[in-house]
């Protein structure tokens, strides 16, 4: 079998131009423009070039974007002091600041200063205790986004044997809350766990985010199931850089059912689920209808 890929590059293209749409109604029918808050701090480079990367994409959907670039030295009360007034700000209607943060900055402390009904990452305890508890919530992007592509490919997941290799706050974790909201069965798979192949091998849905190079093989992976390539990771092959995921695409590809490539999988999905949830988090603060289709 040679797996369907499923292309998260025209996915996301989809997703942005349902939130353009979305947003130019808000526009014309109720006189809103929803605008997203990016805070950076300091000059990681990677981190720059998300930012800019959100910005860009966050205008073209018709959003106000609102970016705060702070030096490396920012002190915490300024940094706190900064997402009090973003807060308070009623055109700010989602606030993410980019991590990883210098190290003299508590993380903790500084997303959970973040209005949860403005956290678009999904970060602060209160989102993360909600959806925990299977309540209304702001949800992680990049799981929102897998999440987006598997209801997509498979219609309904109830029943579904569900694995995902990595239990990070931003990725493993929510993924998993999620796909046992869609009832799905879910293994929760990491470094230390026992037989992993096998394990793996029971997945409908394997969900790789354990972020080492082409850790999950084919023969890894059940025939005909459905693979989500979370991972992205910059090596060096024949002298050459090369981005790759946690699969081994080809092997997995040989045996999967369906596959996200990398680049080009989940990665576009990201920013797509940042614009929808700041899309989400406008319409709650205005009592609207939430836009069908891009929340979990
Ligand atoms: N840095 C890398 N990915 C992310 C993300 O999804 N959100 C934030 N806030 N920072 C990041």
């Amino acid at each position: 079998m040679t797996a369907k890929v499923i292309d998260g590059k025209a996915f996301a293209a989809t997703v942005r131009a349902q939130v353009a749409e979305h947003v130019a109604r808000l526009h014309e029918e109720n006189g809103l423009q929803p605008g997203l808050a990016v805070v950076l701090v300091g000059e990681d480079p990677a981190s720059k070039v998300y930012v800019r990367n959100k910005h860009a994409s966050t205008i073209e959907v018709g959003m106000a974007s609102f970016e705060h670039r702070l030096d490396a030295e920012t002190g915490e009360a300024e940094l706190l002091a900064l997402i009090d007034s973003l807060n308070a700000d009623p055109k700010v209607h989602g606030i993410l600041v980019q991590l990883p943060l210098p190290a003299h900055l508590n993380s903790e402390l500084v997303i959970n200063r973040i209005d949860p009904a403005k956290d678009v990452d999904g970060f602060h305890i209160s989102n993360v205790g909600l959806l925990g508890t299977g309540q209304k919530s702001m949800v992680p992007c990049t799981p929102l986004g897998c999440l987006m592509m598997l209801r997509d490919h498979h219609g309904k997941l109830a029943g579904l044997n569900a694995v995902v290799v990595g239990r990070s706050n931003i990725v493993g974790k929510p993924m998993a809350q999620l796909l046992l909201g869609d009832s799905c069965t879910v293994t929760i798979a990491h470094s230390r766990t026992k037989d992993l192949a096998e394990v793996c091998r029971r997945a409908d849905i394997l969900v790789a985010a354990v972020g080492r190079p082409e850790m999950i093989t084919g023969d890894m992976v059940r025939p005909g199931a459905t693979v989500i390539d979370v991972g992205i990771n910059r090596i060096e092959r024949d002298g050459k850089a090369k981005l790759v995921g946690d699969v081994h695409y080809a092997s997995a590809a040989a045996v999967a059912g369906a596959i996200t490539p990398v680049p080009g999988g989940v990665g576009p999905m990201t920013i797509a689920c940042l614009l929808a949830n700041t899309l989400t988090a406008c319409c709650r603060a205005n009592g609207l209808a939430e836009p069908e289709g891009l929340t979990a």
